[in-house]
């Protein structure tokens, strides 16, 4: 296949983001995985690249009992090490570790409350920032007490100063729990100051189908099921569950993977046009489209879904181990590690055009993209021609690694016969702009000190994306468990994820890279 390039049509200048407002950042689990590998590199890159205001400091709260300094040596050696802190220095961890403090609690003590305001009030009259930034790395599910407690100690108030707070997913486990966990944080804090992250949405490729879909007048007519056949996306990882088994026999790829990133990235694709890029008009589209995905009844389950666990395997010449093998998995467990779906979207848009859905750990490459594909031409001028087929053209959003677009069309082959060659138009970040932007988390940690909750999820969208997620899970739960393991590691997923697809003339794109 040819391939051309894309190029940009005027000269490009990346300007660095701008700084968010003064704010203390309070971490809850600040010892834990998530504040050491993605929360402190990110805020360090954001330091180093001007982007931090001067009044921006961190609290890390926990249990482990710690001082300030133990604190930032601990992060020190974490953010030396991590592939995520661009350029680490000693001159800018030095600048960046006065920011960074530490306050130890127990988060089901009621006392620990009145103590975290002491400390935050003591912290305010040395000169610290009044604008409080609640960041809850635990998953929500496991925040009420954090929640209520703050409510308790009246650490929501917003009174001469912002107040807010962060949600890492997922946000409960169904449907009922997505509620109630909504309820408990809106008995506590303003929807405006919710700030839940599905880290997807920061992606930059992310937020460019938006623009490639309203930006262009182009593509915006055919996008729609006269002219789609079908929508598959996948987000296909090689890792496995990465030393957090006991995390996954609880969740399952479907509640980890499915209920959030993958309907966001369905309802992105699929969603209308909003009246303007602000936070609500976008949100209240991602919310109609998620709200016409059709949900499932346990015979459509049956036949429109399939579940895969991993068995032990090979990837990249490694040996790996099967998910049972892994450390806190049960040696029969029932957890998927791979999920597949074949969903409808009932609206005028989209009636009748498939959207695929797959996701998996321990698969033979890293992708996540989108391929939209386009109907046949109505007449096949060409195909006894060509290479035999009739053509057909299909738009991939490629989310990562190798960031960018793909067009595919044909072209006439040169000779003096009517042949047709199928061309790939590629549009790529790195080559075109030297960079693929910042990493998702800089993104939606700056946007939540600025005050933008655009690329957040709302709470009406959790509650959308569990009112599809919910039937699946609990016919589950009813129906025969597959004989897994089911895929060997390093491999394209279960057989049976084909079946969806088959007799259809559609296919999944391999992976195999
Ligand atoms: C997280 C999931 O939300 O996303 C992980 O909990 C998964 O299981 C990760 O590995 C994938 O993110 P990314 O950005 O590497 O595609």
């Amino acid at each position: 296949m040819a391939v051309v390039e894309v190029n940009p049509t005027e000269k490009v200048v990346i300007e660095p983001p701008q700084a968010g407002d003064s704010c203390l950042l309070i971490i809850f689990g600040a010892s834990g995985d998530l504040t050491r590998r993605k929360l402190i590199p990110s805020l360090y890159n954001l330091a180093c690249a001007g982007c931090m205001n001067p009044g921006f400091e961190v609290l890390g709260v926990g249990r482990t009992a710690m001082s300030s300094e133990d604190f930032r040596s601990k992060l020190r050696e974490a953010v030396s090490k991590s592939s995520e802190a661009r350029n680490f220095s000693e001159s800018n961890w030095k600048d960046f570790e006065s920011r960074l403090h530490y306050f130890v609690g127990d988060i089901n003590d009621h006392q620990f409350y009145a103590n975290l305001r002491d400390r935050l009030e003591q912290m305010e009259r040395s000169g610290s920032s009044a604008n409080r930034l609640f960041y809850v790395s635990t998953p929500a599910s496991t925040a009420e007490p954090i929640i209520e407690g703050l409510g308790e100690a009246k650490l929501n108030q917003r009174e001469g100063r912002w107040t807010r707070i962060i949600l890492e997913k997922p946000f409960g486990r169904d449907l009922d729990s997505g509620r109630k966990l909504n309820q408990v944080v809106h008995n506590v804090f303003d929807e405006t100051d919710v700030y839940r992250i599905d880290h997807y949405l920061g992606k930059e490729t992310v937020q460019n189908i938006l623009v490639f879909r309203f930006g262009n007048s182009l593509f915006e007519p055919v996008w729609n099921r006269n002219y789609i056949d079908y929508v598959e996306i996948t987000a296909a990882e090689t890792v496995g569950v990465e030393g957090r088994g006991s995390f996954y026999e609880e969740t399952g790829a479907l509640r980890d993977m499915v209920a959030n990133h993958l309907l966001q990235l369905l309802a992105l694709t699929a969603m209308e046009p909003p009246i303007a890029f602000e936070a609500d008009a976008v949100r209240e589209q991602k919310v109609q489209l998620l709200r016409s995905i059709r949900p499932m009844t346990i015979e459509e389950v049956a036949q429109r879904t399939v579940r895969g666990q991993y068995g032990p395997g090979e990837i990249d010449g490694m040996h790996v181990p099967g998910y049972r093998q892994e450390p806190a998995v049960s040696t029969n467990s029932a957890a998927e590690t791979y999920a597949a779906l074949e969903l409808y979207v009932d609206n005028w848009r989209w009636a009748g055009v498939p959207f695929y859905i797959r996701t998996g750990k321990r698969l033979s490459s890293r992708v996540s993209e989108i391929r939209v594909h386009f109907k046949p031409t109505p007449q096949a001028l060409f195909a006894g021609t060509s290479h035999g087929q009739v053509a057909t053209n299909v738009i991939t959003l490629r989310i990562q690694p190798d960031d960018g677009i793909n067009i595919s069309f044909d072209v006439k082959r040169p000779g003096d016969q009517m042949r047709a060659l199928s061309v790939d138009a590629n549009f790529s970040y790195q080559a075109t702009f030297g960079s693929t932007g910042p990493p998702a988390y800089e993104t939606l940690l700056l946007d939540s000190m600025r005050g933008d909750p655009t690329l957040f999820t709302r709470r009406d969208e959790v509650e959308a994306e569990w009112r599809i997620i919910t039937p699946i899970e609990e016919a589950w739960l009813k129906l025969p468990v597959p004989p897994f393991p089911n895929y060997v590691a390093g491999s394209d997923g279960p057989m049976q994820a084909d079946s969806l697809l088959a007799g259809k003339h559609r296919e999944w794109r391999s992976l195999a890279r």
